[in-house]
């Protein structure tokens, strides 16, 4: 990974960075992100301030940071809200700058992450979808022990071309 990098849980005054990051990943990656770039740079930055809770309540936002302070990784964590599924989080917005990829930052984000889930009272697992031809990105996951349950054809079409959508699942403790 990249010695400089410094990784921290995001607050509301990294909003407008974090709307740089996420515009600049929706319209070089649109077919990896649900949200389309189109509509997403029309928010203003401080609508996803309200993701940035505490870590510990399992809706978080974790960022990577350069040498100069700049925002270049970003990962999420979403607590589901209804009682029943208050086990599971979905992993969101998983992102490195273009500049940046390739030196190690999203596998330490995914590091962070479940570090940081692990230790969520009543977290029991996390899930997510990543687009099934981003293969490199499935592997990551695979790599830190994400393993694939079904695959929704059809996912997402952009640009007249379809996707399909993995989805994923990862127990955060072995099961007794
Ligand atoms: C997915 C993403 C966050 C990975 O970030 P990154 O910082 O480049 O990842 P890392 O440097 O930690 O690399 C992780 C692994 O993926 C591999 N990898 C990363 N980009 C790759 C590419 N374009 N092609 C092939 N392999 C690649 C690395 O070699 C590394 O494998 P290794 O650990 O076995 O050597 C980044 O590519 C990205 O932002 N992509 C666009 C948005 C996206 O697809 N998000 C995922 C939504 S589910």
């Amino acid at each position: 990974m990249s010695t400089t990098a410094r990784i921290r849980p995001l607050g509301a005054a990294d909003a407008p960075a974090y709307k740089r990051l996420r515009d600049e990943a929706l319209r070089c990656a649109p077919e990896a992100f649900v949200a389309d770039y189109a509509s997403a740079r029309l928010q203003p930055a401080l609508a996803y301030a309200q993701r940035f809770g505490p870590p510990l309540s399992g809706t978080f936002f974790l960022g990577a940071f350069d040498a100069r302070h700049t925002l270049v990784g970003c990962l999420g964590c979403e607590r589901a809200h209804p009682l029943q599924q208050r086990h599971s989080a979905q992993l969101v917005g998983m992102c490195v700058a273009p500049g940046a990829q390739r030196q190690g930052l999203g596998r330490s984000l995914l590091q962070h992450v479940l570090m940081v889930a692990a230790r969520v009272p009543g977290l029991e697992q996390l899930t997510l979808t990543v687009t099934a031809s981003n293969t490199h990105v499935v592997r990551l996951y695979e790599s830190l022990g994400f393993v694939a349950w079904g695959l929704q054809p059809r996912a997402l079409i952009v640009a007249g071309q379809a996707y399909d959508a993995l989805h994923m699942n990862r127990p955060l403790h072995p099961r007794t």
